[in-house]
C-alpha cells in the first residue's frame, strides 16, 4: 500500500481518505502542516520538523495535539504504507464547525498525514541546474500572517510558481514588501560569491526552512564563510553560484535567474561541494548514525 493517509486515527488510501467538507483546513487554510522524506526509512529531521509544526500552531493559536500522538501515528502510516522511501506530508487543522471565521467555532484539531513513495525532482536539475524567476508577487508581510508560519493557506507562493512557470521557470523567487529578496514558493534560496555563503535572513520574512538550517550547519563544519543578509535582486543576478534548499529537493543547483545565465551557467564547485556534504548527512541518518 504505497500511499497511505491517516484521518482521524484510522487509515486509508487517497480515494477513501476524506474529511468533513465543514473542516476549517479546507474551508480557509486554517491548518499548518509540514513536509519532510524518509531516507533508509528514517524520516529526515523529524524532530526540528515537529518543532516548526509546534510554533507555526502556537503562533496562530491552534491548540496542536501531544507530540507522540503524531509521532506514533506517523510511525503506523509508515509501516502501513512500506515503502522503501516515503515523503510524508503532516497536517493539523483547527477542525470543523459551523461556517464563520471565528476559531471558537471549531471542534478539535484534526491530524493528517500523507505518505506516498519519495519521488525526488528529476536527476537533470541537479546535474544541469535549474532555472528562476524574480517574481512580481510579494511575500506578505511578518505582521500579516508570518511566512516562518508554515500555515495551510499558500495563496501567495501559489500566485508567485504560477507567475515564475508562465515565464517559463522552475522555481519562483520573491521579494518582501522591501523589494529585498526572501525565498522561493518551496524553497529557501542561496547565493555563493568569492566563495562566501549568503542567505537572506529570517528577519527579512521568510520560513526557517530546516534544510536551510541543516545546509548553514553542513557548510559552517566545512569551513565555509556564511552570512544571513538583506539580499537584493542583483546580488542573485551577479552571484557565483545559486542553489535552492528544500526538505524534499536537498540542495538544488540554480543557473539561470530571469533566462539570463548566471557565471557559464553550470552549477557551482561551492554548490556540488554541498550537495555531497548532504548527501553524506543523508547517508548518516539512513544507518542511524544522526
Ligand atoms: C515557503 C517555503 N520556504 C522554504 C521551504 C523549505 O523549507 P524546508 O527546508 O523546511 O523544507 C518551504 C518548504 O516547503 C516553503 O514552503
Amino acid at each position: 500500500m504505497p500511499i497511505r493517509i491517516y484521518v482521524d486515527g484510522g487509515l486509508f488510501d487517497e480515494k477513501t481518505a476524506v474529511i468533513p467538507v465543514f473542516d476549517r483546513g479546507f474551508l480557509y487554510g486554517d491548518s499548518v502542516y509540514e513536509v519532510t522524506r524518509t531516507v533508509g526509512g528514517k524520516p529526515v529531521d523529524l524532530e526540528p520538523h515537529l518543532s516548526r509544526l509546534e510554533r507555526s500552531a502556537e503562533a496562530i493559536m491552534l491548540p496542536i495535539m501531544p507530540r507522540p500522538v503524531i509521532m506514533n501515528a506517523l510511525a503506523e502510516t509508515l509501516s502501513a504504507a512500506g515503502n522503501p522511501d516515503s515523503y510524508i506530508r503532516v497536517i493539523v487543522t483547527r477542525g470543523a464547525g459551523e461556517l464563520g471565521l471565528d476559531p471558537d467555532l471549531a471542534d478539535k484539531p484534526r491530524l493528517i498525514i500523507v505518505v506516498k513513495p519519495l519521488k525526488l525532482p528529476p536527476g537533470d536539475l541537479y546535474r544541469d541546474g535549474a532555472s528562476i524567476a524574480i517574481v512580481g508577487v510579494r511575500r506578505n508581510l511578518r505582521r500579516a500572517v508570518d511566512p516562518a508560519v508554515k500555515s495551510g493557506n499558500y495563496l501567495n507562493n501559489i500566485m508567485a510558481f504560477a507567475e515564475a512557470k508562465r515565464a517559463g521557470a522552475y522555481e519562483s523567487i520573491m521579494c518582501n514588501a522591501e523589494g529585498l529578496v526572501v525565498e522561493g514558493s518551496t524553497s529557501n534560496i542561496f547565493a555563493v560569491k568569492d566563495r562566501v555563503i549568503r542567505t537572506p535572513a529570517l528577519e527579512d520574512g521568510l520560513l526557517d526552512g530546516i534544510t536551510r538550517r541543516r545546509v548553514l550547519q553542513i557548510a559552517c563544519d566545512a569551513g565555509y564563510a556564511l552570512e544571513q543578509v538583506h539580499m537584493r535582486p542583483d546580488d542573485l543576478r551577479l552571484a557565483d553560484e545559486l542553489f535552492l534548499t528544500s526538505s524534499v529537493r536537498g540542495v538544488m543547483p540554480v543557473v539561470r535567474v530571469d533566462g539570463m545565465p548566471v557565471k557559464d551557467a553550470r552549477p557551482g564547485t561551492v554548490t556540488r561541494e554541498l550537495m555531497a556534504l548532504y548527501d553524506q548527512f543523508l547517508a548518516r541518518v539512513a544507518v542511524g548514525t544522526l
